[in-house]
């Protein structure tokens, strides 16, 4: 099959570029090379045997040419970081939201009649807060935290009947949308627009709910990026990681070789068309434990500062209910979050990195996010 990945040189898309060529497919890779990720180059891992077209997803006329002949469209390109989007508000709706609308309007009026499928990358931040059970009211969806209860260090949400702490429970895909930062308003955006049109023109779509990806290849560079690797830069720097809040809040994490599973498990099933699955390991841990596990795999002697602060747009808790993509297609993840840390940190080895938390933070700070 004939494949476009729109941002197949990033972290995830590159990996997905990488298994479907090896199944065989021609895949053509449509990427803007975001200068805060590659600093404008392509990178070293980038597969030579995938065409590579350099070009925005706001750039109509060139992703019109990436689409020629194409029968089924990863569409990965996005910015993505949460705390960034709360002041690049423009610049990440214009990347995500218009790029997507760039893309679906293509599809529908120039390529409707070759397009077998479009896989979206959609995320777990949609949610706002996960799904959650309180002992005397049952399973309830919170309200978001408040800011002056953060200023207290009043982290965990509460019951708003009964005002009981709650206990986070896994989040299925019916769970409704709550979202708490540009960057969630601007996935959800993606992925209703994407359901949208492919509902009404019949081309058979699939959003991808990716819960915190991370792996190999992960930006060093962008300090926007995930919190493993900006625990790993910190490290690398003999730099204590610092956690926000108190450490306690947690988060799903997902290898990046399960997303690509993923990914080719619903390009490959028509059951998978016109639905919306989560992509989790299902389990989760604290930013804490997250941070000791990174440490103790690296063997260094530094600790964790747990800071009290906290981040606009962060949510506490939410971890994913896999159970409808292993029922409806038999995925389900295979990375254990160790072994899946193991190789994030020897892939890393060899990579200069800078300490990326010092970098985001003199900005994020100046912009009032944290
Ligand atoms: C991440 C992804 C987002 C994806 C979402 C899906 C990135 C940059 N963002 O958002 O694209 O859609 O998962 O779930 O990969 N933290 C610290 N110290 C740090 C950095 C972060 O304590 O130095 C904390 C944050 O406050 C937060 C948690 O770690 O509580 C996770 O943060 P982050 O890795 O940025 O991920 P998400 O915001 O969940």
């Amino acid at each position: 099959m004939n494949i476009l990945v729109t941002g197949g040189a990033g972290f995830i898309g590159s990996y997905l570029v990488d298994t479907l060529i090896a199944q065989g497919n021609k895949v053509r890779i449509y990427d803007n090379l975001e200068p805060q990720v590659h600093q404008g180059h392509i990178p070293d891992y980038l597969n030579k045997d995938a065409e590579f077209i350099q070009g925005d997803v706001n750039n109509r006329e060139m992703l019109d040419k990436a689409l020629t002949g194409i029968d089924v469209i990863f569409h990965e390109a996005a910015m993505v970081g949460v705390g960034q989007s709360m002041y690049e508000i423009a610049k990440y709706t214009n990347a995500n939201t218009m790029g997507t609308a760039v893309l679906l309007d293509l599809v529908v009026n120039k390529h409707r009649d070759h397009i077998r499928k479009l896989v979206v990358a959609a995320s777990m931040s949609e949610y706002g807060e996960g799904l959650y059970t309180c002992q005397n009211c049952g399973d309830l969806k919170p309200d978001l935290r408040r800011e002056i209860d953060m200023k207290e260090g009043d982290w965990d949400p509460f019951c708003s009947k009964c005002k009981t702490p709650l206990s986070p429970k896994p989040t299925p895909e019916t769970t409704p949308l709550q979202c708490n930062s540009i960057y969630a308003i601007n996935k959800r955006d993606q992925e209703d627009m994407t359901l949208n049109i492919g509902c009404s023109f019949q081309i058979p779509v699939v959003a991808l709910r990716y819960f915190n990806v991370f792996g190999p290849r992960q930006s060093l560079s962008n300090p926007y990026t995930g919190v493993a690797a900006i625990f790993m830069s910190r490290l690398k720097a003999n730099h204590n990681p610092v956690v926000f809040e108190d450490g306690k809040q947690s988060r799903d994490f997902v290898s990046v070789h399960d997303i690509v599973s993923a990914n080719i498990a619903v390009m490959q099933d028509d059951r998978a068309n016109y639905q919306i699955f989560n992509v989790g390991s299902g389990s989760s841990i604290s930013i804490g434990d997250l941070g000791k596990l990174i440490i103790k795999i690296t063997g260094s002697n530094q600790t964790l500062d747990i800071n009290n602060k906290y981040r606009k747009g962060d949510i506490r808790h939410c971890f994913a209910d896999i159970s409808k993509i292993t029922k409806t297609l038999g995925w389900k993840p295979q990375v254990a979050l160790e072994d899946g840390l193991k190789e994030l940190i020897e892939w890393s080895k060899d990579k200069k990195s800078e300490d990326l938390f010092e970098e985001s933070q003199k900005i994020l700070k100046a912009k009032g996010v944290v």
